[in-house]
């Protein structure tokens, strides 16, 4: 065979590759640059059908993680004057840090963790003493035992009566690897939030922005609990909060590595109470 020749095949075999390339991706219905970026979900996922799909909620998570490295000036920041309640916080790091991060004024917050006092002191030890003191020495209140999920319930009767302008959860989890047991945390944490927030002000929640997380579906269990806006996205930038480490729910779980750019807090402005479309029954209109 001739050098003309040769070219002449090479061409021939270059042009059926990429009709072979291009008839997969119609099948497959995909956007062209999500082809091989589609994560593996949980093992016990169930929505591998709707992986295939362009809307499927780990391209969109892709999408929006791109959307986010690519603003700088997106990063979630608290204000000095909020009123401010975390919840599900470990060892009392998130809460320590921010105090420093509003400039030292605790007064205006309420950090509580779900680990009763005696739990807390066995997992974390001195770490979660010396936060704590930091928190209270700058006049922020700290509650052991508190439920996320029932707040009213289980906050301490004068913290149960107030009004935040900021309910946080950051790394939510069950400690069970069970997609639908973290969605209902979720979705239950949602609930009960909701009549701790006053009217305008606004839950925020922080996952990694990565599957499993993005498969516990956060704007679904949002747009279920009723009263919230839609989900606006920042930047988790760990080091705006001095000394906060990510704590694993049971300290001997395994670590994440390399994630703090993945990180994204999910911020939902709490409407008034009146119901809101996807509240009303729509066939009371028919
Ligand atoms: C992955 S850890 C994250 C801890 C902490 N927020 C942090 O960022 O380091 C998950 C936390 O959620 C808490 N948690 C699980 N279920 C909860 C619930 N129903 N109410 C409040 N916290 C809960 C656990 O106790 C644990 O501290």
């Amino acid at each position: 065979m001739g050098a003309r020749e040769r070219a002449n095949a090479k061409k021939k075999k270059k042009q059926i590759a990429k009709k072979q390339i291009l008839k997969v991706r119609k099948h497959e219905k995909l956007p062209a640059q999500s082809i091989g970026q589609l994560p593996i979900l949980d093992k016990d996922e169930h929505f591998s059908k709707s992986r295939r799909r362009g809307d499927c909620p780990d391209v969109v998570a892709a999408q929006n993680r791109k959307k986010l490295s690519n603003n700088e000036d997106n990063v979630c920041t608290y204000g000095a004057n909020q009123k401010i309640l975390v919840v599900g916080d470990g060892d009392f790091g998130f809460s320590a840090g921010l105090v420093s991060h509003c400039k030292g004024k605790g007064s205006n917050i309420v950090a509580t963790s779900y680990d009763k006092a005696k739990e807390l002191t066995e997992k974390y030890g001195e770490r979660a003493t010396r936060h704590i003191q930091a928190i209270e020495s700058k006049g922020g209140a700290v509650a052991h035992g508190v439920d996320a999920t029932e707040l009213k319930q289980t906050l301490p009767k004068k913290l149960s009566q107030k009004k935040f302008d900021c309910v946080v959860f950051n790394f939510p989890h069950t400690g069970k690897q069970r997609v639908h047991l973290n969605r209902k945390l979720l979705l239950d944490f949602f609930i009960s939030a909701k009549q701790m927030v006053q009217p305008g002000g606004e839950i925020r929640c922080t996952l990694k922005n990565k599957p499993p997380y993005s498969g516990w579906e956060i704007r679904k269990q949002a747009d279920v609990a009723g009263n919230l806006g839609p989900a606006v996205e920042k930047r988790f930038d760990f080091s705006l909060f001095k000394g906060y480490r990510h704590m694993t729910t049971e300290p001997d779980a395994k670590k994440f590595d390399a994630f703090e750019k993945h990180c994204v807090t999910y911020c939902f402005v709490v409407s008034n109470n009146e119901p809101i479309i996807s509240d009303i029954d729509v066939s009371l209109f028919v």
